[in-house]
């Protein structure tokens, strides 16, 4: 498998911080020597992207090739040059064998990109998608290769963070299954196989914790730099929940719990959380916006 397409049609707001975290897996995947398309809205945005690439591969490289400053800059040269940034989805699409789609999660969208390149890729391509909460299987529902899909679902930050989780659908045939497989782990990856369901492994079990800790700092139990202290120092977290929060993306947590809470009334863990809706309407995002539940530079 040679060419690989992320189609990361940007949506959003274009703060530098959410910038540099959507395009790493470009990155990673062209250090690992794949050719990569990568899609954007126009191509202002798409060579905008490609800054922030080079800025996450200065940071692999700085580390990778420490005191020597002709390895970084080859290594950053030579990745770069496999990334091709463009906006032109039909004609890249033509020469790809696996497309990576990862743009806003809104279903409608996602039909509207899908049903777009399902025509004008070739019969072999394999689509994914990195969607963090969306089925699978309704995304797939507007393309003739059902059998050619899956969701490759990676996690922030995608060069540091060893996973893969590589879903299945029940038509994914066993061939497509076997190629995501040996695509993430060329990427160097290690992959964990799920079927379809909300949140696959990662956040079906994240999701609920970080909203539990903010139903903790809510109820004034304790506070933020408490319970980020105590799930470090006492579970051996790396971030604690309330700084994984903010790190993810307070309004991607919201859009994630408020998406099951619709589907799964019912269910006590998707509850929608007061302090939570204040922050994301205070357009408080975390991290990439400056402030969250902590402030940021
Ligand atoms: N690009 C490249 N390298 C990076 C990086 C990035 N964006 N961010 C961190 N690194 C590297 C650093 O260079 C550093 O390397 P060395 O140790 O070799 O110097 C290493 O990672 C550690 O970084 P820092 O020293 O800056 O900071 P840290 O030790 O606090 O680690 C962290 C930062 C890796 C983010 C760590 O805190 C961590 O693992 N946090 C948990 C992250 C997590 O849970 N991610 C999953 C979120 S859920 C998700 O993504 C799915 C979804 O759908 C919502």
């Amino acid at each position: 498998m040679n060419l690989l397409l992320f189609a990361y049609s940007q949506l959003w707001t274009l703060d530098k911080k959410l910038w540099e975290k959507k395009h790493a897996g470009s990155g990673v995947a062209a250090a690992s020597g794949f050719d990569v398309a990568l899609v954007e809205v126009n191509d202002q945005i798409a060579a905008k992207s490609l800054d922030s690439i080079k800025k996450s591969l200065t940071r692999v490289a700085r580390k990778q090739f420490k005191e020597n400053e002709d390895a970084q800059q080859k290594y950053i040269e030579e990745t770069i040059q496999r990334i091709d940034g463009t906006s032109d989805l039909s004609k890249s699409v033509k020469g790809t064998d696996l497309v990576i789609e990862a743009i806003v999660e809104n279903m409608k969208i996602k039909h509207e990109l899908f049903t777009k390149i399902d025509s004008a890729a070739p019969p072999h391509t394999i689509f994914a998608s990195n969607t963090s909460s969306l089925p699978i299987t309704e995304i797939a529902s507007v393309t003739k290769r059902k059998d050619r899909f899956g969701g490759l679902h990676f996690f922030n930050p995608v060069p540091v963070m060893r996973l893969l989780e590589v879903i299945r659908i029940n038509e994914t045939s066993d061939e497509t299954y076997k190629k995501m497989v040996a695509f993430g782990e060329a990427m160097g990856k290690t992959c964990i196989t799920c079927k379809d369901t909300p949140g696959f492994v990662v956040n079906r079990l994240l999701v609920p914790y970080m909203a539990e800790a903010v139903r903790m700092l809510e109820r004034g139990d304790a506070s933020a730099r408490d319970i980020d202290t105590a799930m470090k120092l006492g579970a051996g977290y790396p971030m604690g929940p309330i700084e994984l929060s903010d790190y993810v993306g307070l309004d991607t947590t919201h859009h994630i719990l408020k998406g099951w809470n619709e589907k799964y009334p019912n269910d006590p863990l998707f509850k929608p959380i007061k302090l939570l809706d204040k922050l994301v309407e205070e357009k408080k995002f975390g991290v990439k916006s400056g402030e969250g539940f902590y402030k940021y530079n």
